[in-house]
């Protein structure tokens, strides 16, 4: 029986640009839609920027727009990344809208009449100057034990003390630098300690059934045991001047604090869905996947870190608003490069925008990620070479390679026509029909990696079945038998290779369409996994599918990524505090770290005694150093600034304990310190004369 389902992926922040993280969770979640729809599933996605809260409002100001301007640009810009990385939503939309503020109010109005919106008095930092309160993110001051200046309000970056941000000494604000003022007002809260609450929440949360057994372990721990309380009432209001939207009752001078309206967005964008669509325009639809006992379902992806607005907050406002709840909430782990956080300063917090300028296609990410995706919320890893490697030998090597080795046999020798024998018994055919429940069932189920482990198996088998027939002896011979056995050999080749592309098709959709034009068929749906292209249909000839990555654009992205300006999340959020400016903007960038972990640094002084430019590399130069009676050889980015000619003979200090690395073009044994800014410019640092090559550097 086909289902009704209403699918969502977390709405991406309007105040920053969409990154390889992010793209983990729109590509499962687009995968997933693609295969239910393929199934023949009903089912509607949408999304829509995250547009409400203080960092928006500020970064605004920072650029001198209206929180309007900006969060149109940034709905252009998120809107572009997901189109390019093939993630088709039915709608993207923005929270800031007129049908997410009328179902906010619904839900307001439901909640206060339900008796679970209470008052109470709240006391916050408040920027005098700003004549604003202050989320505990823009308040900074020094740690009260270790005294390193510059922490925030919960916690020491320097020692690890974890303190009230009331404890900081000498508190300011990020935002103006002035001192803050503690100031009370009075707050909205919604009354999840309400023994209601806490009832609907315990029976919602422990159905394994809606969330992971891992999610509802979770759930288990923040809830407590029935009758220990452990839920706080949750503040849900927040003092003008905020970007939201206003309170009713409140004369525009309480806001929704932006949890509130963020999740009601879902709702928001999928009411905008159904009006934009002649078709979709019933009151059923609403009535079906909004309100309960519609027999839909809603599913949500989630990250990890959101877990707790998902499970509780949004399910409780739903349950006593007479909303219909989740059916099914979907967290998955969080992106690491290299086995670490993606990070600005290592140069791996890498954008969607880069990853497309560098050249390299949008469906290798995704079969990367599908590779490696599971139902748990276990991190994952990008390792670029290990990236390049699997998407070369799998999808080049492995499915790719069985089009090219039979489409050019049919072309020569058959103009393209299949059999007319059928090879619907063939045992290869029969043996992909039958995994087609299988890997439709690891879709469903998010085991995306076990799914690609079996289509993978299945290439395989593809190519020793092709081994095994040899086609190019075949062709050789001119004896009829031969020429017969060669068309069916080829005929099921080509049905294998249609088959695993129904299998590979929510995650590859391009590439696929491009082997629907190359076989000249319509639109593969799942059902045309048991089933085998028509007797002596003709295709079209061969043409290019895909190439191997080529490690030039690996080298281009990495090369695009360590370009950018290191600074900190919230210091590109917020103008630079009025005091010791440059300092803190370096204290922000980096970690402190001991003399002894600076000594460690071999620092020489060299002589260039040979510099030329490297063919193939854009940015290098490939130097040979002289350190005082030892040679090396140091590839450093600064063709763009430096001729080769001019270098040589110049004084440069090297580091000299660092790994060689090993780069397509040779070893490179040390490296160069230059300056360079946001401006553009590199800068060798030279010692003054008198320096000698070999001299240590202290
Ligand atoms: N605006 C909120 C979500 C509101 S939903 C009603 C938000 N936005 S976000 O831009 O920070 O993140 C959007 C989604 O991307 C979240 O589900 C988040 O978990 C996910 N990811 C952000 N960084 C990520 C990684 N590094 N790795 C994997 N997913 C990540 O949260
Ligand atoms: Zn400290």
């Amino acid at each position: 029986m086909a289902k009704r389902i209403l699918v969502t992926s977390a709405l991406p922040y309007a105040n920053g640009s969409i990154h390889l993280g992010h793209l983990v969770e729109y590509i499962q979640t687009d995968i997933w839609v693609r295969a239910q729809k393929m199934l023949g599933h009903e089912v509607h996605y949408v999304c829509a920027d995250d547009t409400h809260g203080t960092p928006v409002m500020l970064k605004a100001e920072q650029e001198n727009l209206s929180p309007e301007q900006l969060i149109e640009r940034v709905h252009k810009e998120h809107s572009q990344d997901f189109y390019d990385f093939g993630i088709q939503f039915d709608n993207y939309y923005s929270t800031n809208s007129p049908e997410n503020r009328q179902l906010c109010e619904e839900i307001f109005n439901s909640l206060s009449d339900a008796g679970l919106i209470d008052e109470k008095e709240v006391e916050q930092f408040y920027d005098p100057l700003k004549q604003m309160f202050l989320p505990d993110r823009y308040v900074k001051g020094t740690c009260p034990k270790c005294k390193t200046p510059d922490q925030y309000g919960d916690s020491c970056e320097a020692c690890g003390a974890t303190y009230c941000p009331t404890d900081l000494i000498e508190p300011y604000s990020t935002v103006s630098g002035a001192k803050p003022d503690r100031k009370t007002s009075t707050h909205l809260f919604f009354k999840l300690s309400d023994a209601r609450c806490e009832h609907f929440l315990r029976e919602f949360t422990q159905n394994t059934d809606r969330l992971q057994p891992e999610a509802a372990n979770k759930m288990k721990e923040w809830l407590g045991e029935a009758g220990e309380a452990k839920l706080s009432d949750w503040d849900i209001s927040r003092d003008a001047p905020y970007f939201g939207f206003p309170i009713p009752g409140t004369s525009e001078t309480k806001f929704f604090y932006v949890w509130l309206d963020a999740p009601v967005g879902y709702f928001g964008s999928f009411l905008n869905y159904l009006a934009n669509h002649e078709s979709l325009k019933t009151a059923t639809l609403t009535q079906d996947f909004l309100r309960p006992g519609g027999n839909t379902e809603l599913i949500h992806f989630i990250g990890k870190d959101i877990l707790y607005f998902h499970a509780l907050f949004w399910p409780a406002m739903l349950e006593f608003s007479k909303f219909r709840t989740p059916t099914k909430i979907f967290a998955h782990g969080f992106l690491t490069v290299d086995g670490q956080k993606m990070s600005k300063s290592r140069g791996t917090f890498i954008t969607a925008r880069s990853y497309l300028e560098s050249g390299l296609e949008p469906e290798s990410l995704r079969y990367y990620y599908a590779a490696k995706l599971n139902d748990s919320m276990e991190d994952i890893d990008l390792n670029l070479s290990d990236f390049m490697a699997r998407v070369n030998s799998d999808l080049v090597g492995k499915y790719i390679n069985i089009a090219s080795r039979s489409a050019n046999f049919l072309a020569k020798k058959f103009d393209g026509k299949l059999s007319d024998i059928s090879v619907t018994n063939n045992e290869v055919v029969c043996y992909f029909f039958e995994c087609s429940e299988n890997i439709a069932d690891a879709f469903e189920a998010r085991q995306y990696s076990k799914g690609i482990r079996e289509i993978m198996a299945l290439a395989d088998r593809a190519n020793t079945y092709i081994d095994t027939q040899k086609p190019w002896e075949l062709a050789k011979s001119e004896s009829d038998l031969n020429l017969k056995k060669l068309h069916e050999v080829c005929s099921v080749a080509i049905n294998l290779f249609k088959i695993l592309t129904v299998y590979l098709k929510p995650v590859l959709p391009t590439l696929a369409a491009d082997v629907e034009q190359f076989l000249a068929i319509d639109a593969l749906q799942w059902s045309d996994s048991k089933r085998c292209l028509p007797t002596k249909h003709v295709i079209n000839s061969y043409q290019h599918l895909m190439g191997r990555i080529d490690p030039k654009l690996i080298d281009k992205l990495i090369t695009l990524n360590n370009q950018k300006p290191i600074k900190s999340k919230t210091q590109s959020n917020r103008p630079k505090p009025k005091k010791m400016a440059t300092e803190k903007t370096i204290a922000e960038n980096t970690t402190d770290i001991t003399i002894d972990a600076f000594n460690k640094i071999d620092l020489r002084i060299g002589k260039i005694i040979e510099a030329e430019n490297v063919e193939g590399a854009d940015k290098l130069v490939r130097l040979k150093i002289d350190l005082g009676g030892e040679q090396r050889q140091v590839f450093a980015g600064i063709k763009s600034a430096y001729n080769p000619e001019d270098l040589k003979e110049k004084l440069v200090v090297v580091v000299a304990n660092l790994k060689a690395r090993k780069m397509r073009f040779g070893e490179s044994q040390g490296m160069v310190l230059a300056a360079s800014g946001e401006e553009s410019g590199i800068f060798l640092i030279s010692p003054e004369s008198g320096a000698a090559p070999g001299m240590q550097v202290k």
